[in-house]
């Protein structure tokens, strides 16, 4: 941890019940969370309301993708406007699931998170190798969408090794910290030396309450975010507070 503010989202993904989300979210308003550290978790978008009215103020509420645009006749989609009417505060754009799965592009999420900054909600951009590629020495996409954006202020970059997602198989600090430093630079290189000064670079790929301490060791690493480990409580609770 180095630049800024710590910061750990918790991407809840496609899970969850309304039972399973009440005493989640009755577990982390009962939790010690570490004044000096922006906590933020992403539910799906049909919880994002109970989520809003019954979760403490501590923490923001991130929405897990957001349409490209003004809402309108988009069947199954989800406008920033609505999201910020419910009270959002983040959206998470460009995640991995949402790139090799359902073939979301760099273009395509660029002009999501041009739109969505455009609009005042921040966004959690992710990017991150597969396995074939860091085998072939290619470790991160550049962040070919940095043309899009309006302004950094508002934006996170969570590095999500593919390999490392969901699998169990987390980066090791020195992997993580090799990237966050590549990241830096490309964004001192192309973006400009202030932006990658202060731009938070989140570590993302099976982090858990035994891991978290190691990793927000590293300079460069500026949080977290955390799938799984995100949907227990008292454990989301040890990663947030991670950070000594
Ligand atoms: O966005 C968080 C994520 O992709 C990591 O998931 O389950 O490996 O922590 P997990």
């Amino acid at each position: 941890a180095g630049t800024g503010k710590f910061f750990v989202g918790g991407n809840w993904k496609c899970n969850g019940t309304k039972d399973s989300i009440t005493k989640l979210v009755s577990d982390l308003n009962s939790s010690k969370l570490e004044p000096d550290v922006d906590v933020v978790v992403a539910p799906p978008f049909v919880y994002l309301d109970l989520v809003k009215n019954s979760l403490t103020d501590r923490i923001e509420l991130s929405s897990q993708n957001s349409w490209v645009g003004k809402g309108g006749a988009f069947t199954g989609e989800i406008s920033v406007e609505q999201l910020k009417d419910i009270g959002a505060k983040w959206v998470i754009l460009g995640h991995s699931e949402r790139r090799h799965i359902i073939g979301e592009e760099n273009e395509f999420i660029g002009k999501k998170a041009a739109y969505a900054l455009s609009e005042g909600l921040g966004v959690i951009a992710c990017i991150g190798e597969l396995l074939e590629e860091r085998e072939a020495g290619k470790t991160f996409d550049p962040l070919s969408f940095a043309d899009a954006v309006p302004s950094w202020d508002n934006i996170v970059i969570a590095y999500e090794p593919v390999w490392a997602i969901g699998t169990g198989k987390v980066a090791t600090p020195q992997q993580a910290q090799e990237v966050h430093v590549a990241v830096r630079d490309w964004l001192k290189n192309n973006v400009s030396a202030e932006v990658a000064s202060k731009t938070r670079i989140i570590y993302g790929g099976s982090v858990n309450g035994g891991n978290s301490t190691e990793l927000a060791k590293q300079e460069d690493i500026d949080g977290f975010l955390v799938g799984g480990a995100s949907l227990k409580g008292p454990e989301f609770a040890t990663i947030v507070n991670s950070v000594t």
